[in-house]
């Protein structure tokens, strides 16, 4: 046989090889490959055993096939070979090996299945709630509510339970564990530990409507000491602003404007559709781990919130660049 246009398929290898080494990115802050902690480190393991089985059978199948192919190829002056049907002993052989190399496979699978599922011991307790399209943390022992950043100290194993209050989302920081999904209805565990400080990002797993790519998430890992630290400043309660300053004004206007309807500020207001704002600028980032938390970007949401993050629950309130000014400038103060 000749090949017909060799270009082609050098064109295809070259295509085909791109993508390949376009998955092999140096800044990879999600990957799976460089897990954190004994729940991570275990699904690894478990990866690069079956990778590796995998790629020997592999190569072995594909050195097979090229050496027959080549081994066998038409020649003018050859007869056709002998026609066969059946071989007991190649049957037997291809059909117990596999059985053989699965076994392998399955038996540390369903070890580490059975370790993941079980209570960690002396764990920090978080119920995480997927909401369209951000993630809801109730520290369950500690009393505090925050969202989409997750605080944990390092050496101490975290238990999630892992809710939905609207459709199906999944719960993932890469390096720490696998996903769960979070349905509504039922409520899932799942263990995460980190052995180093560190941030970690993760991202909802399931396609949950328009923002579901912004629908993020990161997890700090501190020292016990730091973590403290935090627990002590998100339990203290929220800043009250001096009225007639820009603060006071937006504190105001956060009752006026609605906020309070949708925005719990402990001991301001109770809303549950959206995020715990009472400490909204310790945090990092907001609108789903979305954007970095800068006034521009605050002004920027509330100038247009579904207009930034598409399906945004929060309406576009229609405020005025002096309301957004005295809203931010109240935030400002909800460290
Ligand atoms: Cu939540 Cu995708």
């Amino acid at each position: 046989m000749k090949v017909r246009n060799p270009r082609r398929i050098w064109i295809a290898l070259v295509v085909g090889l791109g993508f390949v080494t376009a998955a092999c990115a140096k800044h990879a802050p999600q990957t799976t490959l460089k897990p954190e902690g004994q729940p991570g480190q275990k699904i690894n393991g478990l990866f690069h055993l079956t990778f590796w089985i995998a790629a020997g059978v592999f190569v072995l199948v594909e050195f097979g096939v090229v050496y027959l192919i080549w081994r066998y190829r038409h020649r003018d002056d050859r007869p056709e070979p002998v026609q066969v049907h059946g071989n007991t002993r190649l049957e037997i052989t291809w059909t117990v090996l596999p059985a053989v190399l699965l076994l392998f496979v399955a038996v540390p699978t369903f070890r580490t299945i059975f370790q993941l599922a079980k209570t960690p011991t002396d764990p920090i307790r978080v119920t995480v709630t997927g909401h369209q399209f951000w993630w809801q943390y109730d520290y369950t022992d500690l009393g505090i509510t925050t969202a989409n950043e997750v605080h944990m100290p390092t050496g101490r194993n975290i238990e999630f339970t892992v809710k939905s209050e609207d459709v199906i989302h999944s719960f993932w920081i890469p390096r720490l564990s696998g996903k769960h999904d979070a349905e509504p209805g039922r409520v899932a565990r799942i263990s995460m530990k980190a052995d180093n400080p560190g941030v970690y990002l993760g991202q909802c797993a399931e396609f949950c409507g328009l923002s579901h790519a912004n629908m993020r998430l990161r997890a700090f890992a501190q020292t016990p000491d730091d973590f403290d630290k935090w627990v002590a400043a998100q339990k203290a309660p929220p800043a009250t602003p001096t009225p007639g300053t820009p603060a006071g004004d937006g504190y105001t206007l956060f009752s006026v404007k609605g906020c309070a309807g949708c925005h719990t500020v402990n001991g301001v207001s109770t809303g549950m559709v959206g995020p715990n704002l009472t400490h909204v600028y310790s945090r990092s980032a907001f609108a789903g781990d979305t954007f970095d938390m800068t006034p521009d970007n605050l002004r920027m949401w509330l100038h247009d919130p579904p207009g930034v993050k598409p399906g945004s629950k929060m309406p576009n309130l229609n405020l005025s660049s002096a309301e957004i000014t005295n809203l931010i400038a109240y935030l400002q103060t909800l460290k």
